[in-house]
């Protein structure tokens, strides 16, 4: 084949999804459903995408141009009138010299590039050739209706069945691969004679068996083909494209410990160990040897090579530097960089603030837009006071810096390196480097008063 394209349909309401938002827009496994056909159609060999949308379709040529640039064009077609007069609309958009054209439905996100490549394979000098599978239950898909011989003739759509016809159990999945200039003159002759008073795409396939060629239709695997109508599918199809993830990380040498997911946008490196109920979501990258354990919740975050992530943590928008210790129950919110072997243990929680190498913060602790120096140590019940409930302020501690338990640092707040805050200091001035803070009550005992109190406590009760 010289030059393919594709024409992805995208135009449909969607009505069984229920929704406000676009049907091919639901997200799976961390992309819009639509992104998945229209990687393939590439994958496959096509040149150029065209993707037919409605007319009110901003958000869905806003998140293809987001994340195909201008390699995807969109043409709009703007009354559902059928799956042909869809193609119809996206047509005119085909640059010069075609030779052939892929077909896809924007709502069948587990087709894979190899599965298109098997149409190009089989095409050879037919007009088309089209992907069908076999199912159990072949409810609601048209069904591939052939001769004695096995030659395709038609697809005949669910609705469209008679009782002898519902029971074939081929069905048509909806991918095609067409010569363009048989596309061309199929189309024009399509009619709308059926059910839904449609023009059906899938008339063509009875148009090209009419050709002395005819048609081929191609078995493949209904685990790829399935389609999404609506939400139980949607999410079965999630459930398909996670498990799919995971084989293919498991293959590349990534521990998996029962049930994480990992969505399609993230990376995994060799030798991670990833466990059950973690979910991977975003731009996440995970470096080499890094463990996340049980429930991790991470999102559009760097975790570093051999870095720990233990049970139940929780990481947005963040970085995690090499070795370094987080959790168990720590909450790293946007903008957090913890350097290399930094530890930040459970009941944590930091936002805006770089914690560097080898700072520690192990316990009960919120660290707010600061920066807590190499080597520094935060104590239990540290809390960066950063809000004077207008504006948000720093708290910058230096190298090694101590700073005992329960103590509020009010920023802003600059604390020089090696100085130590005494526990249960409410730090309100710069501390100069070395230097001791304290401010707090000192202490006093009186001896023997508790003894006293309690005798005079007891008799009042009487
Ligand atoms: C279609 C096929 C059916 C096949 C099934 C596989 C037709 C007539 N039927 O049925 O044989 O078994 O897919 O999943 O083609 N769309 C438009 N404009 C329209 C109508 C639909 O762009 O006017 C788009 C939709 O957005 C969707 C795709 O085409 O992405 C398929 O439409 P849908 O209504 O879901 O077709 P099915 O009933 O599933
Ligand atoms: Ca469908």
């Amino acid at each position: 084949m010289e030059k393919l394209a594709a024409i992805v349909l995208a135009a449909g309401q969607g009505k069984r999804m229920k929704s406000s938002l676009p049907k091919v827009l639901h997200p799976l496994a961390g992309r819009p459903l639509l992104h998945y056909p229209v990687r393939a159609a590439f994958e496959a060999g096509a040149s150029e995408v065209v993707v037919v949308v409605g007319k009110e379709s901003e958000a869905v040529r806003a998140s293809l141009a987001e994340a195909f640039g201008d390699k995807v064009k969109t043409a709009v077609q703007a009354e559902p009138r059928g799956t042909g007069d869809a193609v119809r609309c996206g047509l005119p958009a085909l640059s010069e010299g075609v030779e052939a054209t892929f077909i896809l439905y924007g709502d069948t996100p587990l087709v894979e590039g190899e599965d298109l490549r098997a149409l190009v394979t089989a095409i050879g000098s037919h007009p088309l050739s089209l992907l069908s599978c076999e199912l159990e239950d072949p409810k609601g898909y048209g069904r591939v209706v052939r001769d004695g011989e096995g030659r395709v003739l038609r697809i005949r759509e669910d609705r469209d069945c008679s009782p002898e016809e519902k029971r074939i159990r081929e069905v048509n999945a909806g991918m095609y691969l067409a010569r363009t200039a048989f596309l061309r003159r199929a189309l024009a002759e399509l009619s709308p004679d059926n059910a839904q008073g449609e023009l059906y795409l899938t008339d063509i396939v009875e148009l090209s068996s009419k050709l002395s060629e005819g048609s081929v239709a191609v078995l493949a695997d209904p685990a790829r083909l399935s389609g999404v109508n609506d939400r139980a599918q949607l999410a079965e199809a999630e459930n398909a494209m996670h498990r799919r993830i995971l084989e293919r990380l498991g293959k590349k040498g990534v521990t998996i410990h029962g049930d994480p997911r990992v969505d399609d946008t993230v990376e995994v490196a060799e030798d991670v160990t990833l466990g059950p109920g973690v979910c991977l979501r975003g731009r996440t990258v995970v470096e080499r040897s890094a463990i996340v354990d049980v429930g991790c919740v991470v999102t559009d975050s760097l975790i570093g090579e051999e870095a720990e992530l233990r049970p139940y943590s929780v990481v947005t928008s963040s970085k995690v530097g090499a070795r370094a210790k987080i959790g168990p129950f720590a909450h790293l919110r946007p903008d957090s960089e913890i350097g290399e072997e930094a530890h930040i243990g459970n009941f944590v929680e930091t936002k805006k603030t770089v914690v560097h190498a080898r700072a520690k913060a192990n316990h009960l602790a919120y660290l707010g837009d600061g920066v807590v120096g190499e080597g520094s140590n935060v104590g239990a019940g540290t809390i960066f006071c950063n809000y004077d409930g207008f504006r948000k302020h720093r708290t910058t501690l230096g190298k090694n810096v101590f700073i005992g338990s329960d103590s509020q640092i009010v920023a802003p707040v600059t604390i020089g390196d090696n100085a130590y805050v005494a526990t249960g200091t409410t730090v309100t001035q710069d501390v100069p480097a070395d230097a001791l803070a304290i401010g707090r009550c000192r202490q006093e005992n009186k001896p023997e008063y508790a003894k006293r109190l309690r005798a005079k406590l007891a008799k009042k009760e009487k």
